[in-house]
């Protein structure tokens, strides 16, 4: 028989496996403290390497948040960052946003700071002038790679994204050609489902369809 996921072809089960693991990847708020398995989470980290990124610039750049300290500068940054919502002056929404994100940086297992290099252009034949973000880009879209391959190890993962991001650069010592993309908090969730946390808190919904425009 042949192997067809070795010459890039995939079988019907896959794709319909792979439906189901876009259904279940989800923004996770909520995560044991179990420790996550290091093998697992290797494996995962590979998503980056084999991502996507404009003219090849591999332009993420990783930071494990693991020391007690790092750990606190993250959490006082979001506090104070998020401080009218999370001392419930923010309205109901804003709270409940906030307040479980900071659960989530209290007790995800493994976090990473991911940044864009402005400097991975050097080197590259690389134009950006007509988008300027594209760095930006393929770091979110390595994430998002990052972010399936976790799911299929059955790991959870959370982005969060309000933070003051020059702040939290000087104190983590970030080279300043680096831009915040993102902050994943990483491991086992409580629970998992096939719907947004915040469609089933109530407060926002998923588009059933996709809007197609055409010209
Ligand atoms: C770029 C980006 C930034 C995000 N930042 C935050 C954040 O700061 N706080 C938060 O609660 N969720 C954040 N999220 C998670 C979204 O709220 C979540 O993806 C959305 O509600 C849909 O839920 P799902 O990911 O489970 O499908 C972010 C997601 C993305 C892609």
């Amino acid at each position: 028989m042949i192997n067809t996921a070795a010459i890039g072809q995939f079988s019907a089960a896959f794709r319909k496996d792979f439906s189901e693991l876009m259904r279940w990847r989800r923004d996770v708020r909520s995560f044991q403290d179990t420790p996550v398995d290091a093998a697992a989470l290797a494996r995962c980290l590979d998503a980056f390497k084999l991502a996507p990124s404009v003219s090849l610039t591999q332009p993420w750049r990783l930071v494990e948040i693991k020391s007690e300290g790092a750990r606190k500068t993250v959490i006082e940054n979001f506090k104070s960052f998020n401080a009218s919502a999370l001392s419930g002056a923010d309205g109901e929404t804003a709270q409940g946003f906030a307040t479980q994100k900071l659960k989530g940086l209290e007790v995800a297992p493994v976090q990473y700071a991911v940044f864009s290099d402005g400097a991975a252009t050097e080197g590259h034949v690389l134009d950006l002038s007509s988008i300027p973000q594209v760095l930006d880009y393929s770091v979110a879209a390595a994430i998002m790679q990052f972010w399936l391959a976790l799911r299929v190890e059955g790991i959870g993962m959370g982005w969060v994204s309000r933070f003051d991001p020059a702040q939290l650069q000087a104190d983590l010592d970030i080279a300043q050609s680096w831009k915040l993309v993102g902050y994943l908090c990483i491991g086992y969730p409580t629970a998992d489902s096939t719907e947004p946390d915040l469609q089933t808190r109530g407060y926002e919904t998923r588009a059933p369809e996709l809007e197609l425009l055409a010209r």
